[in-house]
């Protein structure tokens, strides 16, 4: 079934997903969210796809969860649905790695699905925030976990409770993007930056992702042991030989992700 609310384009090994609600800065309602969880496991099932670029467009990556489908919501349609509590899981156990090319507002929701990609690039136009509390809520998809393991408890805390934006210079020193270019060079960068993943075996980016994700979730010493089983499974694998090989041999290494 084609989209209506995103764009994928593939081509080689890269898949390219680009959020496409112009007319509400790419606010994410229930049919962005079903549609990219959708476009996302289809990546992942997907063995021609390596690396995933998520994107928006040069105003907006998006400004936060539709606030018209939320606004006339009670607890109970929003508890009994569970709301993007199931979509934001989706898209936060994609396997691939993902990349966030972020211009302009990324608030709200649209500031939590860029943290749920696996690293930011970001325009120096983007502007971050978590300005749910203006509106009498608080963010809803990750953001005072996430935000508060990427920039620490004060400017968490700070960024939660003022609803202040943070500009991508602020970003990029407190660790929450990992490059900023400017504008008309952030998609040149972001496709850049997944042409390099695009070349590694898909089994090595996939265990590099749990791996540092478990980071997040356990104890050091249960992350270390994590590590290192992947570490050793990997050379179960024909990438692992064809990749020491290659290194032995001067030559580059060709990954068939097997
Ligand atoms: C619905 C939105 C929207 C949103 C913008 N629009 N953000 N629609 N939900 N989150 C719509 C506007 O209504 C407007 O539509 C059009 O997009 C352009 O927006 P403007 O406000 O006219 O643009 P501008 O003046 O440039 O201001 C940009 C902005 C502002 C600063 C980003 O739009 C803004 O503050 N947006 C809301 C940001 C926010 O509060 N996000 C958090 C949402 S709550 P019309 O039809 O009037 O042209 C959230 C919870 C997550 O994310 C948890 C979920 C479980």
């Amino acid at each position: 079934m084609a989209f209506e609310t995103i764009i994928v384009e593939i081509e080689d090994h890269i898949a390219l997903i680009k959020l496409n609600r112009p007319d509400a800065l790419n606010a994410l309602n229930s049919q962005l969210l079903r549609e990219l969880g959708r476009a996302l496991s289809e990546a992942d099932a997907n063995d021609k796809v390596r690396c995933i670029v998520l994107t928006g467009s040069e105003k907006a990556f998006a400004a936060g969860a539709d606030i018209k489908e939320m606004s006339e919501k009670s607890f109970v349609d929003m508890f009994l649905s569970d709301f993007f509590g199931r979509e934001g899981d989706t898209i936060a156990r994609t396997r691939k790695p993902i990349v966030a090319a972020v211009s302009g507002y990324a608030l709200g929701g649209g500031c939590e699905l860029a943290m749920m990609c696996d690293f930011i690039i970001a325009s120096d136009t983007a502007k971050f925030g978590q300005p749910e509390i203006n509106l009498g809520v608080i963010a809803g998809i990750g953001g005072t976990q996430r935000l508060t393991k990427f920039v620490g408890k004060s400017k968490s805390m700070d960024m939660h409770l003022t609803g202040r934006f943070m500009d991508a210079e602020e970003a990029e020193r407190s660790g929450l993007v990992s490059r900023v270019v400017p504008a008309r060079k952030l998609m040149d960068e972001a496709m850049g930056a997944a042409a390099k993943i695009a070349e590694k075996s898909v089994l090595a980016s996939m265990a590099v992702k749990e791996a540092v994700n478990r980071a997040y979730e356990t104890p050091l010493s249960e992350g270390l042991l994590f590590e290192r089983r992947l570490f050793h499974a990997l050379f179960s694998t024909e990438d692992q030989k064809e990749g020491m090989s290659a290194f032995l041999d001067k030559r580059e290494a060709q990954f068939r992700d097997k």
